[in-house]
């Protein structure tokens, strides 16, 4: 695992974007792609470097990490919408290549392994963007998730359930669960990149970095995976020892 210390969230989104940058360069890149806040920055270094012609994403296609299960994709926080605004929208990247649970098929259990039978019928993911939760969560695989889990239903704790409240009007409206990538299916991925900002993350990134690999702190399967870089500013780093 490379742990890569920026100054500031700018820097953090620089170096993002040269790693995702290299594999769209290569051509065919397979993206996976991350919500939240944590990566909106490379987000918009990705569209500065389309815009100024560094960058082509015509080849490229996309695979999301997870969706809120009932919320209808047209909703602004739906993660289908989300990553069409803050990143799709603003690249020539085709939006019909950029995939994501669906979390309004009937048959819900059945989306996610459909959803596994894509990533893999695409070949797989070249490269996997990762925010972290404060309890240690990446994608939606809560404390507790498996290991070797594939992409299911999750229930999403009280405590991620606030962190999220502020996308939302209020916490009351944060949908209880959501269908994400298992840990099994992220590990897949060939390059695992994980984006970590401000000392919120501090405890997150030590114990995934530094603890045991253990379910209770989901993300320390980054220190199964091969080839892992973590991207994150000094307050992120804090808790490093
Ligand atoms: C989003 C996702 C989540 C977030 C995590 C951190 O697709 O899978 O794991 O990456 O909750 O969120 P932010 O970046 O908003 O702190």
């Amino acid at each position: 695992m490379e742990i890569v210390i920026r100054a500031d969230e700018h820097e953090v989104a620089t170096t993002v974007a040269d790693i995702v940058g290299g594999y769209v360069r290569q051509g065919n890149a397979i993206l996976g792609l991350a919500t939240g806040s944590s990566p909106l920055g490379s987000y918009r270094e990705l569209a500065r470097r389309y815009r100024d012609g560094e960058l082509d994403f015509t080849t490229a296609s996309g695979f999301l990490l997870d969706e809120y299960v009932g919320l209808p994709k047209s909703h602004p926080q739906s993660y289908f919408s989300v990553i069409r605004s803050e990143f799709v929208d603003h690249v020539n990247l085709d939006p019909a290549r950029v995939l994501s649970p669906n979390g309004e098929a009937g048959d819900i259990a059945g989306e996610g392994r459909r959803y596994d039978a894509a990533i893999a019928a695409a070949g797989g993911v070249d490269v996997q963007l990762l925010g972290i939760g404060t309890d240690g969560h990446i994608g939606f695989n809560e404390p507790g998730s498996s290991l070797t889990s594939r992409t299911r239903v999750k229930t999403l704790t009280e405590q991620t359930r606030r962190d999220n409240a502020r996308f939302f009007d209020g916490p009351d409206d944060v949908p209880h669960h959501v269908l994400t990538q298992g840990l099994g299916t992220i590990r897949e991925a060939r390059h695992l990149v994980m984006i970590a900002l401000g000392a919120g993350k501090a405890d997150a990134i030590a114990a995934a970095a530094e603890g045991p690999l253990s379910a209770f702190c989901p993300a320390s399967v980054m220190q199964w995976h091969p080839h892992v870089t973590v991207v994150i500013d000094e307050a992120a780093a804090s808790k490093l020892k």
